[in-house]
């Protein structure tokens, strides 16, 4: 049947390549629909004679104009400003007593990745030098399957439960009656969140502004659960630390690069690429045992915390060597999603990652389909083998009558008991209360207190500049109080900086 097929086609290839031939262009390939027929015009349309109208019936015509109208997918509801890399982590030694996960189980092992860099809050094209955190999302292609490490370029988060994420990027993102970004409105929502202090301190650094995406580190932020072959839980915390150094830009500069290139973070990274000068981070991870977690004065699941004086262990080194050959193909059809683990990795009780592992694949099964995992960037390694089926734009080729579980058939799929998931001993009632140990200031006033004297001048100048925009004496005032408890100095300096009252400040602070 595929031969039948196929002959009428090849003729029809002799015939074009002999027209192609004869006109002067066998350099070039004929242009085809989207059905392969070959177009013969593909600068006039056909019309009804000379002076005539447009007809219908022009196919290619018709084609073109019905896919430019299709062309964009929706953006991703934050993250939409990114780009992508390929590349290859190589685990330094085996680990298999920490996890089972197959990519660290042998020093020198490789794993293909691709990582897609980005903006948070701004949209899709928006200058890549504007003050924001950055995303830092791994997808590992392992032989069991895709480990999405999807973190951030700062160690910790703005906020602790998931239910409270829709309002914060509400209120970071532009004004739903200006369409402008507004200090206002979001630092209204802030000064409701005293846990975020620790994470706005990072981004009004000059972290806030990477002179590169190759200059900064990556952080899972939350914990997350490495588990043996015996079944034995660790907590841990994922750090990629750069090999090229933190570097950003400070105000003045990111000002300057934005007038010059907007694109400056894609640039680098694609010419640093080109230049074979390939990037490199380091994989680092810290490790507790779970009756450690009792131990802290915060609570070490908290994604607003850093877990201070944890010693760090090298799982190994990533290099990124390639850049995409296609930016939608390759970088704006990823989906990274959390909750795509693989056998060793597992999710902690962190409350933030809770609804994470919910919401990426369902805004993606929106973005992309229900499809999305059969895209190229996206497919395993190993094909996916179960009865998930059918639906949208599906492009398998199953070919067998079991499509249920479990079966007798020989070949069909069955679970494997090695790889259920650890089991964690649990006891009380549901409850809807906040976590215990909230320690919100200590650990913002710590991060102050190691900055040198010219990154605590630009930290003041930065956050400044925007909370002395804020209107409401109440909002900048309870912000302040929240920066004087973590740091005196610190809030006093900010006070004096937006022509606060320093009394009113300190007296705010002490009732918290
Ligand atoms: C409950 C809290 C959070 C929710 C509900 C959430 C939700 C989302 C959603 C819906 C997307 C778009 C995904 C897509 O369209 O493909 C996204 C992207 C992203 N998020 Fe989150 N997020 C949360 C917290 C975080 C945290 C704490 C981090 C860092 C540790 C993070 C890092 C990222 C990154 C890096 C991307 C972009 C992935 C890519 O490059 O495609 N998010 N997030």
């Amino acid at each position: 049947m595929h031969n039948h097929r196929r002959l009428p086609l090849w003729g029809a290839f002799v015939l074009l390549g002999f027209t192609a031939l004869t006109a002067g262009i066998q350099a070039q390939t004929t242009l085809t629909r989207d059905n392969g027929a070959p177009v013969g015009d593909n600068q006039n349309s056909q019309t009804a004679g000379p002076e005539g109208p447009t007809l219908l019936q022009d196919a290619q015509l018709v084609e073109k104009l019905q896919h430019f109208g299709r062309e964009r997918i929706p953006e991703r509801v934050v993250h939409a400003r990114g780009t992508g890399a390929h590349g290859e982590f190589v685990s330094a030694g085996n680990f298999s007593d920490l996890t089972s996960a197959a990519l660290f189980s042998a020093p020198g092992k490789k794993t293909p990745v691709f990582v897609r860099f980005s903006t948070v809050i701004h949209p899709s094209g928006s200058p890549e030098t504007l003050r924001d955190p950055r995303g830092f999302a791994t997808k590992f292609y392992t032989e069991h399957g895709n480990w999405d490490l999807v973190g951030n370029d700062l160690p910790v988060f703005f906020i602790r439960d998931a239910i409270k994420f829709p309002d914060m990027v509400h209120s970071l993102k532009p004004s739903p009656i200006t369409n402008q970004q507004d200090p206002n409105r979001y630092f209204d929502f802030f000064s409701h969140v005293p846990e975020a202090t620790h994470m706005l301190t990072w981004v009004y650094t000059d972290n806030g502004t990477p002179a590169s995406y190759r200059t900064m580190d990556g952080f899972g932020v939350h914990a997350f659960k490495f588990v043996n072959a015996k079944g034995e839980v660790h907590y841990v915390k994922f750090h990629w630390k750069s090999e090229q150094g933190i570097k950003n830009l400070d105000a003045k500069q990111a000002e300057m690069v934005q007038g010059k290139d907007f694109n400056n973070l894609t640039h680098d990274l694609y010419d640093a690429i080109a230049d074979k000068n390939y990037p490199k981070w380091d994989l680092y991870v810290q490790v507790l045992k779970p009756e450690d977690l009792a131990k802290f004065p915060f609570d070490p699941l908290d994604a607003t915390k850093v877990w201070p004086n944890v010693p760090e262990v090298k799982l190994g080194t990533m290099t990124l060597d390639r850049a995409p050959q296609n930016f939608f193909q390759e970088t704006e059809e990823a989906a990274f999603a959390p909750v795509r683990m693989v056998p060793g990795i597992e999710a902690s009780e962190d409350r933030l990652l809770q609804g994470r592992l919910f919401s990426y694949v369902d805004t993606q099964t929106y973005r992309l389909g229900v499809n999305n995992q059969q895209l190229p960037i996206n497919r395993p390694l190993a094909s996916a083998k179960n009865y998930n089926q059918d639906g949208m734009m599906n492009a398998g080729s199953t070919n067998s009558d079991v499509n249920y579980q479990p079966s007798e058939t020989q070949g069909a799929y069955a679970d494997d008991a090695r790889y259920k998931a650890s089991r964690l001993p649990l006891s009380g009632t549901t409850q809807q209360e906040r976590i215990r140990r909230t320690m919100n200031f200590q650990q913002a006033g710590d991060l102050y207190r190691s900055l040198s004297a010219m990154d605590k001048d630009h930290l003041i100048s930065n956050l400044a500049g925007d909370l002395g925009q804020v209107k409401s004496t109440k909002v900048r005032d309870t912000m302040l109080s929240y920066f004087y408890k973590a740091d005196t100095d610190y809030g006093t300096r900010l006070s004096k900086a937006v022509g606060a009252d320093p009394a009113t400040i300190e007296r705010l602070a002490r009732a918290l």
